[in-house]
């Protein structure tokens, strides 16, 4: 592993350091096909883990728990805060999103987000988030994240063993591109139902229809859009556990949303920014929309229109 990536915090140069030398990890132990199989377990949110998930969880763990500078680390797959030391900041962990995506071999990653002066549940929210992204687990091992308004892009070259980092410049792009999971659809509010029929079939002949993809693995979807643009949604449904939709707040919703905030987009739960929402404990889902700002501010607008 060899990763020469300075950000403007030299405090979190470590911290990096670590949650690059798990992915490798993950990444090494998803290519020779361990762990793609259905675990006994399941997580805090209920969800079947499989034992990637557990390996993976474990991965980050342990590179992350001998630097001074983390206090806690929490993650998806665990029910509780990890105290490590008296460092100033925390990491939160998606361990390997897109699991089951995985099984079938569609890319699947790991999330994370890195907070400041986090001491309860509550304090992991968007006002603390310091850095922000996600690893992609695909044809490549790559990694994409931000810290502050910086976004950058890593690619891990297997045979050298080093990363290269470079800088996201341009902004955020915006092609129409809808990622969303339809199933639920007749059971969506009636505003989203008219919205999601308007970006397919838009009335009045003024643009084309959106386009519509989704990979069931949230990093996907995000590589997508951070490469291209679009709109992310996984709403609620008014159906048993997915009254606040899927995607947790603190471990998918808050650092996906960061990143895309640092390129220029935006984020909504339908009514307010993702990185303002109040964070009530660690695992709460939330619904989330991520875009450019024209496609959330039309979100926001056909919510309140009702
Ligand atoms: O949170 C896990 C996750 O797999 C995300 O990566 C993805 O966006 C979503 O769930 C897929 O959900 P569904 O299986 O409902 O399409």
């Amino acid at each position: 592993m060899s990763l020469n990536f300075k950000s403007q915090l030299p405090q979190l140069d470590g911290i990096f350091d670590a949650l690059f030398a798990a992915s490798e990890v993950i990444y090494a132990e998803l290519k020779k096909g361990s762990g793609l199989k259905f675990a006994t377990s399941s997580n805090e949110s209920g969800d079947d883990q499989i034992e990637l998930d557990v390996i993976a969880d474990e991965a980050f763990f342990e590179t992350l728990k001998h630097d001074a500078n983390v206090r806690y680390v929490v993650s998806e797959e665990r029910p509780d805060m990890k105290r490590i030391s008296d460092g100033r900041y925390s990491v939160a962990l998606d361990p390997l999103d897109g699991s089951k995506s995985a099984l079938v071999g569609i890319p699947s990653g790991a999330i994370f987000a890195i907070f400041e002066d986090a001491e309860v549940a509550a304090d992991f929210n968007g006002s603390n988030i310091v850095s922000g992204g996600f690893f992609v687990f695909g044809m490549n091992l790559e990694a994409y994240f931000a810290v502050g308004k910086a976004v950058y892009k890593g690619l891990f070259d297997a045979d050298s063993g080093a990363w290269t980092i470079q800088p996201i410049e341009g902004g955020m792009p915006s092609a129409d591109v809808l990622a969303i999971n339809g199933q639920n659809q007749k059971l969506w509010d009636t505003w989203l139902q008219r919205h999601y029929d308007e970006l397919l079939d838009p009335k009045g002949g003024t643009r084309k229809p959106y386009n519509m993809r989704w990979f069931a693995s949230m990093v996907s979807d995000m590589k997508r859009m951070v490469l291209q643009g679009g709109l992310f949604a996984y709403p609620s449904a008014n159906t048993k556990g997915y009254e606040d939709g899927k995607l947790r707040l603190v471990y998918e919703a808050i650092p996906m949303a960061y990143l895309i905030h640092a390129m220029g987009g935006s984020s909504t739960n339908g009514d307010q920014s993702i990185l303002e929402m109040p964070v009530e404990k660690l695992h709460q889902k939330t619904p989330v929309f991520i875009g450019d700002k024209a496609k959330i501010e039309a979100v926001e607008a056909a919510k309140k229109a009702g």
